[in-house]
């Protein structure tokens, strides 16, 4: 049985204290553990903040981006160490925002998923087409490529510690969600992807979420999706209302 997650990616948004005014409404709505794991990625000035927050809390804490390098001259950037430090359990590895605005490669996302096991976080790991992708019929072969790529050497052990994360471009903060059956179709194939490419036998377990758009009122119908196991809110988690509907549903 998989256990679901509903992640918060709050990207370039929130103070500190915004932050934590959120994180304590969500502690004190979700004080136990439900049935799906609750993860919010707070930009990396609010992590220890939020940490302080949540740290008896079932809520887990991630970060939106990491280095690879354990330390050194890097200026700018945040080792996962560090991240383990400032309470994080996961990180978000590939989103689109980081491969197209900043031009994180392939090779670049393989060695920041392979330094953040080795840490012990649990990378939610992003692929997805454009919308050009998808019209030309490419979908698929991106897909297969972009898990080619990211999860390179990744041995089958650790393969079980990595969430991935569908996420078509053309639906991110544009309003239009994938059907559910299109998402569907698309999570179907990357579960057989890393089953056969990847020669990984416990694909069936692996946790394969959704995002792009996630809304309380596409939420029921994505996650009745077989391959669908949650969602990664971008818009959605800002406000509390929306993102606490959002796991509500989810829960059912
Ligand atoms: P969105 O963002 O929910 O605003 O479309 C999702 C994401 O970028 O992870």
């Amino acid at each position: 049985m998989i256990r679901p997650i509903i992640a918060a990616n709050w990207k370039m948004h929130k103070t500190i204290p915004e932050a934590v005014s959120f994180a304590k409404q969500l502690k004190e709505e979700f004080p136990e553990p439900g049935n799906v794991d609750i993860v919010i990625a707070p930009p990396f000035t609010a992590l220890s903040s939020v940490m302080e927050v949540l740290k008896d809390s079932p809520i887990h804490i991630s970060a939106q981006n990491m280095h690879w390098g354990e330390k050194g001259a890097c200026t700018g950037e945040i080792s996962a160490t560090m991240l383990v430090d400032a309470g994080c359990g996961f990180v978000i590895i590939g989103h689109s925002e980081r491969r197209t605005l900043f031009g994180e490669t392939g090779g670049m996302l393989n060695k920041k998923i392979h330094a953040a096991l080795k840490s012990g976080l649990t990378p939610i790991f992003c692929m997805g087409e454009t919308l050009e992708e998808r019209e030309s019929g490419a979908t698929f072969r991106i897909i297969r490529k972009q898990i080619k790529e990211g999860l390179n050497n990744i041995t089958s052990d650790d393969i079980r510690r990595v969430a991935l994360a569908y996420e078509p471009i053309w639906a991110i903060g544009t309003g239009k969600t994938a059907t559910p059956l299109q998402a569907q179709e698309a999570h179907r194939f990357i579960r057989e992807t890393i089953a056969t490419d990847l020669e990984y036998a416990h694909a069936s377990e692996t946790v394969i979420i959704y995002g792009g758009s996630v809304n309380p009122e596409n939420t029921g119908s994505l996650m009745d999706q077989p391959d669908i196991n949650g969602a990664l809110v971008g818009g959605a988690s800002l406000d509390f209302g929306p993102f606490a509907d959002i796991i509500k549903i989810s829960e059912r």
